[in-house]
C-alpha cells in the first residue's frame, strides 16, 4: 500500500495585495454579478478571463426553470472565451459571486465540480496555467493553476 499525498498552495490575500492587473479581471468579474440571471437561487455570480492577448472576457450565471438547464458563470464565460478566441490561451479567471442579501459573499466563492473540470480542459488545450482567483469581501484565494482545484481529474489522456 502507498499514501500519494497531494499538496497544493493557496495563497491568501485581500484586495490591497492583488496587482494591478488581478484587480481589474476582478473587477470585470464582479462588475458581471450584476448581469446574472439568477431568478430562482438569488446567487449571482460573476466570472472574468483574461486572455493571453490581453483581451477580458466576462460572463455570469444562467438559470432556467428547467433547473439543470442553467449555466455557471465560469462555463458561460470560458466556453464564450474558447468559441470566440479559440487560439486564445486563457491566463487567469477571476470569480465573485452576490448572496441573497446583494452583498458580496465573505468567504471566497469556489467553482462547482463541472467548472473545475471545464477550467482544467482549457488549461490543457492551451498547456497554458490558468491563475484562479476567487473573491471574497473577507479575503481572497488565490492558486496558480485550474489543477490544483481538480486533483486526480479525467482528462483526455484517461480517453484510451
Ligand atoms: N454557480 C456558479 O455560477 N458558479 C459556481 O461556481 C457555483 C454556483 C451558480 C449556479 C446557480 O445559478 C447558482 O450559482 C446557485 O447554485
Amino acid at each position: 500500500m502507498n499514501t500519494i499525498k497531494h499538496a497544493i498552495e493557496i495563497v491568501e490575500m485581500d484586495e490591497a495585495e492583488l496587482t494591478a492587473e488581478e484587480l481589474r479581471v476582478m473587477n470585470v468579474a464582479k462588475e458581471a454579478t450584476h448581469r446574472s440571471y439568477a431568478p430562482y437561487s438569488h446567487f449571482s455570480v460573476g466570472a472574468a478571463v483574461l486572455l493571453e492577448n490581453g483581451e477580458i472576457v466576462s460572463g455570469s450565471n444562467q438559470e432556467n426553470c428547467a433547473y439543470p438547464s442553467g449555466l455557471c458563470a465560469e462555463r458561460t464565460t470560458l466556453f464564450y472565451a474558447n468559441a470566440n478566441y479559440p487560439d486564445q490561451p486563457v491566463k487567469m479567471l477571476c470569480i465573485a459571486a452576490r448572496g441573497t442579501n446583494g452583498e458580496f459573499t465573505e468567504m471566497p466563492v469556489a467553482p462547482c465540480g463541472a467548472c473545475r473540470q471545464v477550467m482544467t480542459e482549457t488549461e490543457q488545450r492551451f498547456n497554458t496555467p490558468m491563475r484562479v482567483i476567487l473573491y471574497g469581501s473577507k479575503g481572497i484565494y488565490a492558486v496558480q493553476s485550474a489543477r490544483d482545484l481538480l486533483p486526480v481529474c479525467f482528462d483526455n489522456d484517461c480517453l484510451i
